[in-house]
């Protein structure tokens, strides 16, 4: 990567920032953290899923404390696919678990490294891929610990979420990270950037000549983007605890989401520029503020186990997101996240503004509703463009029309998330992962939300979360979209 880091302002960057759209190939992939809650619902499937598509062509070395024997862990990993994957292959799975084996050994003592070194060692690999599947507590300790066994300039390490508690944790993450590796060799994870759905944004923006013209504030009123989930924390208190919706999900995954949406076209095929873009569109938002935030709590969120009685940690959050720059400037973006909802669904509702009236102010006639396009990101992913078409009678009348499509039935199957992203890490690219300039942005952003989180209002499970979310409407007469059914 040709970006320099300027020391003094850490997350800034000076110069240009391509980075190289591709890393020699992983020899080996380290899975630190391989007995964990996400090797076992994620990870496993993702590495069987490659194993079926042919691309995992590296052994694979679990790394954790518990006192398994390598056939323990291979059981594990057999147990954690079969639950996972409907009709998992018998010979798929065998030759996944050839390539297993686990050191076991805890991050804290010496010999854990010296036997990681040694393993890799016998295989010959030069080029392993690190990949950080444990508590962020851990991940300055294992870098270092990778350093102290000279294993830091033999690979790449791929970092979970979340990256920092807030916009001071994650910088510092950023410089420990930075002492041990370069930034093109942090490949920070957001699987919602791994979505094929979400990556389609680029592609519905940038391919289609129809939408450039009317994506910017002469035609588009506003911006909702939703993501809601009907689950509610599952047994995780202890864990939601200590982040809540606004850090859980909406520094994150949400604004990722809003930064494809609203960003300008990347100069180009290098993943640096789609990264740029990113951080501009980023640094043109306003931190969210007391005013334009609501936070809400599900009822029964305090019975959960490991939450306190008197807990102030929201499972829902609205904002009104500002973006100042020549493309949106007045334009609000609506974003909300919750747990507990009505619907799991991601969906942005893009609304446009109202067509004349001209033709169509007769007594009685309602004027024409606003179009929509709705981008489903996703189970039932998709694009809806909600138009206005004649309804059959004498009169100017009109009524909503959708032209839709969906996705899984356009296009047939696509990759999971983490096995795209698992993929990428393998092959080193890192277009599909996060940049520290754009994370410490994101975290820019909703500081003040952490800061003075204002008050938190309960809302019924099943529901849309509490009614005061609408007061952060510009338009009191406005109303959130409900996203599109599930089909
Ligand atoms: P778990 O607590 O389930 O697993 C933690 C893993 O780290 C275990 O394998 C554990 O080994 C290992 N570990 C912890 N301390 C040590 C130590 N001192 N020495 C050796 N091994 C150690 O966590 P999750 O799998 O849930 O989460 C892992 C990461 O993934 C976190 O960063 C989390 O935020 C992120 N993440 C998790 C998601 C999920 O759905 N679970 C979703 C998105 C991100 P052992 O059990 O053998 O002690
Ligand atoms: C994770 C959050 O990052 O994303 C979870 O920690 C959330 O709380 C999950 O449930 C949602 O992911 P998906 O892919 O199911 O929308």
């Amino acid at each position: 990567m040709t970006g320099n880091f300027d020391e003094q302002r850490p997350g800034a960057y000076l110069g240009t920032t391509q980075m190289h759209a591709h890393q020699p190939e992983a020899d080996a992939l380290v899975l630190f953290g391989a007995t964990g809650d996400l090797a076992k619902r994620k990870l496993f499937p993702s590495l069987y899923a490659l194993e079926r598509h042919g691309t995992l062509r590296v052994p694979v070395i679990g790394v954790a404390r518990s006192t398994w024997t390598d056939e323990d862990f291979r059981m594990h990993a057999r147990d954690s696919i079969n639950t996972h994957v409907d009709g998992a292959d018998a010979t798929v799975v065998d030759s996944l678990e050839a390539r297993l084996d686990l050191i076991q050994g805890n991050y804290a003592d010496e010999a854990t490294w010296t036997c990681l070194r040694d393993a890799l060692d016998r295989c010959g690999s030069t080029t392993a891929v690190f990949y950080m599947a444990i508590p962020p507590s851990m991940f300055p300790m294992v870098a270092k610990k990778l350093a102290s066994v000279g294993l830091n300039t033999r690979g790449r390490i791929v970092v979970e979420k979340p990256f920092g508690r807030d916009l001071a944790s994650a910088i510092e993450l950023n410089k420990t990270l930075h002492a041990v590796f370069p930034e093109d060799h942090i490949f920070r994870i957001d699987h919602y950037l791994g979505k094929e759905a979400v990556e389609d944004l680029l592609v519905f923006r940038f391919a289609n000549t129809m939408i450039e013209p009317v994506w910017n504030r002469h035609y588009v009123r506003s911006v909702q983007v939703t993501m809601s989930e009907s689950i509610g924390i599952e047994g995780r208190g202890n864990f939601y605890e200590g982040v809540g919706a606004i850090r859980d999900v909406l520094q994150n995954h949400l604004l990722q989401v809003v930064a494809l949406l609203a960003m300008e076209p990347p100069a180009g095929p290098d993943p640096g520029f789609l990264q740029d873009e990113k951080a501009k569109v980023i640094n043109a938002m306003r931190p969210i503020d007391a005013g334009s935030l609501v936070r809400g709590q599900y009822v029964g969120y305090r019975d959960e186990k490991g939450v306190p009685e008197n807990s102030e940690v929201e499972t829902f959050a609205a904002a009104r997101l500002e973006i100042d720059s020549w493309r949106w400037a007045g334009v609000p973006w609506y974003v909300r996240v919750g747990k507990g909802l009505a619907e799991s669904a991601t969906e942005a509702v893009v609304e446009l503004r109202s067509p004349p009236r001209m033709l169509f102010d007769g007594a009685g006639s309602p004027p024409p509703e606003r179009n929509l396009i709705r981008l489903r990101l996703g189970k039932n992913d998709g694009v809806t463009f909600a138009l206005q078409a004649k309804t059959p009678g004498p009169d100017l009348d009109s009524q909503e029309v959708d032209v839709d499509v969906d996705f899984a039935a356009a296009l047939g199957e696509r990759q999971d998330a983490y096995e795209r992203l698992l993929g990428d890490a393998l092959i080193g690219s890192l277009r599909r992962f996060a940049r520290q300039d754009v994370v410490e942005g994101t975290w820019r952003v909703v500081q003040p939300a952490l800061d003075e989180p204002g008050p938190i209002f309960p809302y019924f499970r099943n529901s849309w979360g509490p009614s005061e979310a609408s007061s952060i409407l510009v338009n009191n007469k406005d109303a959130w979209y409900l996203p599109s059914p599930a089909r």
